[in-house]
């Protein structure tokens, strides 16, 4: 008997992430591109989201804004119920670091160092000792099937295998809310599915998973679909479950 995703959805707990009506324009001279128009998103712990959407739609551009990595031009981000935009520096460099495993469209990856020491850099970052660092690095990369590349850079090694080494920079930090913009787009339908079996393993064990894909057959693994249209959530059935529920209940 084979067990379907809704046999194995977690109830989420509370609410983590809460965006009210963000936008994000990007000035480019006389020209202003309205990335984002007014998204409101509620994302609990324990969440597993698929966003999808046309190129251009604001997909990457709404990650960012997740992972606090750019501020929006107006509305309003509430990180754990605290308003993000009035966090210091500290605090924000202190959710990018232990709270969020960010894997980049791009990878990001430092072009002039090997798998060992990109997987490290987050551990660097926050503090870790030199040894424990090599040594879980050393073993995120291993989980990922990389475990014979940790001596390779970027340009040594495949489109697919760069992708995991930004996977596994993501994840060796234990973070509990992973944001990934297009995770398997670079790798063949077999390791991606291993990849999504290492996310369902990540969202059983009750972390967050909010990622970005194009494809059906990797969306179909969250358990939640938010599509993005021209900027504004065209979609999102839990939302729209959430809704009809409350109506029952009345
Ligand atoms: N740094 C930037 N400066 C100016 N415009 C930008 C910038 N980043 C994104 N944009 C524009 O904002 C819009 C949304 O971009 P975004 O990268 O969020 O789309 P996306 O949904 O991730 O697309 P894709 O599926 O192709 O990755 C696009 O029209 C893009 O050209
Ligand atoms: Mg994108």
């Amino acid at each position: 008997m084979s067990m379907t995703n809704a046999d194995m959805t977690r109830p989420p707990g509370p609410i983590v992430i809460d965006i009210e009506n963000i936008t994000k324009d990007y000035v480019m001279g006389e020209e202003i591109v309205r990335a984002l128009r007014g998204v409101s998103l509620q994302i609990h712990r324990n969440e597993y989201i698929a966003v999808m959407g046309p190129s251009g739609s604001g997909k990457s551009t709404l990650m960012n804004m997740l992972g606090c990595l750019d501020t929006p031009t107006s509305g309003r981000y509430e990180f754990n119920g605290r308003n993000v935009a009035e966090m210091n520096d500290d605090e924000l460099a202190a959710i990018r670091n232990r709270e969020i495993g960010f894997v980049f469209q791009t990878f990001n990856l430092l072009p002039r160092s090997d798998s060992l020491r990109n997987v490290e850099l987050p551990l660097i970052y926050a503090g870790i000792d030199p040894e424990t660092r090599a040594e879980r690095a050393t073993q995120t990369l291993i989980d990922v099937g990389l475990g014979d590349r940790l001596h390779h850079k970027p340009n040594e090694l495949s489109g697919g295998q760069r992708q995991r080494v930004a996977i596994a920079r993501a994840l060796v930090n234990n973070p509990s809310i992973i944001l990934a913009d297009e995770p398997t787009g670079n790798l063949d339908s077999k390791t991606g599915e291993e990849l999504m079996a290492l996310f369902e393993n990540l969202y059983q064990r009750g972390n967050t998973i909010i990622l970005v894909t194009h494809e059906a057959d990797i969306a179909r693994h969250a358990r939640r679909t938010v599509r993005l249209r021209d900027g504004l959530i065209e979609s999102d059935d839990f939302a729209a479950i959430r809704a009809l529920e409350s109506v029952a209940v009345r």
